[in-house]
């Protein structure tokens, strides 16, 4: 690809921010995404790449900066493509996902919500409790990175430090690294994820090939000196395994509600565990289960909102298309005392699966889905006869799809939506859209 060289002088006006937290300006009638760049602001640029209907470029010097510009705090800021808007302040964050959730719902939905909920913010730093490390053996340096991947590339950002992972494990970068470069497989381990529980940090390290006595040491000795719970993961999902068996349980409290979720360092839980809490607490009182509801829970993971609405709900019945959640879901409803809830195995993009939960006798439906949105769910929710559902949804753009069916097709109104700030310093836009069977 012919790529234009550095083009400091050119400077251009950014217009407004782009889904994806890139400015956006227009330059000789074409569109120009703009990495770095805040609106209203006149930046220098380089150019990234030419395309047919839009180019890219990264900005490299801010001439007017914005009054919503701060510095940012990580050093790997701009090299790593974890973050892309550390840049902006974190108010302003919140109210361009605010707007970017408007105009996705005008666009797509062509519908504007009676009402906007406050959003639901927490601590913009240390939040992350799930990721996934990237490991690469670097030959020429003999050395391993660990990190995430750079921004506008496919290569690995080398960190020494990440600022929104869990301190437990974002200040443990250089010493991850040291102990995996010490390990005789050393170039055969891709990843390590990384679950942080309310009281235990684990890392699972998936290797390619076996592990010698020696780096068993090795890693034991790493565990404890970190307090650290070290899985491994030799072949598949279904391989990972406690280095020390009978060492230590992860789990997270919604003390609200009185409740323990235990899970295991693979199974998805909720990034932010400060603002999982909060959102649980605004899904409930958006819900409003009373002892005469049953309440349906599609895409119910673990049972995050399940076992909170149960406390209130005469019944709910969570289902999940992944077998192993729904084990753990209903282990968690035993320990924590919970006879109302009730666990099913369905894949919810399959319509006769959906089709088979249309008996009667539902009042009230959460859905949470992957960015997929639930299309098979919403073109069947008529059925159902429940008078209110809250959607939450980690994609505007799905969530404004499925927003209009159920608004033109489904005979519901939509009551409000809201943004959830799952990750800060992200562009990603978690949110909540509540609404309410229309009167005959
Ligand atoms: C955003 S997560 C929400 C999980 C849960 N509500 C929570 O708060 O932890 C979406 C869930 O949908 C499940 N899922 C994805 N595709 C599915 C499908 N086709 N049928 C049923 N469940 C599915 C995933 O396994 C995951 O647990």
């Amino acid at each position: 690809m012919d790529l234009p060289s550095s083009d400091s002088a050119a400077s251009v006006l950014i217009e407004t921010l782009s889904h994806d937290g890139r400015g956006v300006a227009r330059l000789g009638g074409k569109t120009l995404f703009v990495s770095g760049a805040l609106p209203g602001e006149h930046v220098g640029l380089r150019y990234l790449r030419r395309r047919r209907r839009f180019d890219e470029a990264v900005a490299t010097d801010i001439r007017s900066p914005s009054r919503e510009r701060v510095r940012p705090v990580c050093p790997h800021y701009g090299v790593c493509g974890g973050c892309s808007l550390q840049h902006l302040a974190s108010a302003a964050q919140v109210a361009a996902k605010e707007r970017a959730l408007l105009e996705q719902f005008a666009a797509t939905a062509r519908i504007a919500p009676a009402c906007m909920f406050p959003a639901i913010t927490g601590t913009t730093w240390g939040y992350r409790r799930r990721a996934r490390l990237g490991v690469k053996y670097a030959a020429k340096k003999d050395a391993v990175l660990v990190g995430f991947r750079e921004k506008h590339s496919s290569f690995l950002a080398d960190l020494d430090r990440c600022d929104v992972l869990h301190p437990s494990v974002g200040q443990l970068l250089p010493a991850l690294r040291d102990l995996i470069r010490t390990l005789s497989v050393h170039r055969q381990i891709p990843q390590v994820e990384v679950a942080v529980a309310d009281h235990a940090t684990a890392l699972v390290f998936r290797h390619l090939c076996p592990l010698s006595p020696l780096d068993l040491q090795h890693l034991l000795s790493f565990a404890h000196s970190h307090q650290l719970l070290v899985y491994l993961q030799p072949a598949g999902p279904d391989s990972v395994h406690l280095l020390s068996p009978n060492e230590g349980r992860l789990c997270y409290s919604l003390p609200e509600y009185g409740l323990e979720i235990e899970f295991l360092p693979t199974h998805f839980v909720q990034v932010n565990g400060e603002v999982n809490r909060k959102l649980v607490s605004r899904v409930v009182e958006l819900l409003d289960p009373h002892p005469d509801d049953r309440v349906l829970d599609l895409f119910c993971g673990l049972g995050n909102f399940t076992l909170p609405l149960a406390r209130r709900a005469g019944g709910v019945l969570g289902v999940e298309g992944d077998a192993a959640l729904v084990a753990q879901a209903r282990h968690n409803a035993t320990i924590n005392g919970t006879e109302n809830a009730f666990f099913e195995v369905a894949d919810l993009n399959d319509p006769s699966s959906v089709d088979g939960l249309c008996r009667t006798g539902f009042t009230k439906l959460l859905l949470d889905p992957p960015r997929s949105g639930a299309p098979q769910v919403v073109r069947q929710v008529g059925r159902l006869e429940v008078e209110r559902l809250v959607y939450v949804s980690c994609d505007p753009a799905t969530l404004a799809r499925d927003a209009a069916e159920l608004v033109r097709k489904q005979g519901f109104g939509l009551e409000g939506i809201g943004v959830v700030d799952m990750f800060p310093h992200t562009a990603h836009v978690e949110a909540v859209a509540v609404f309410q069977r229309k009167g005959p």
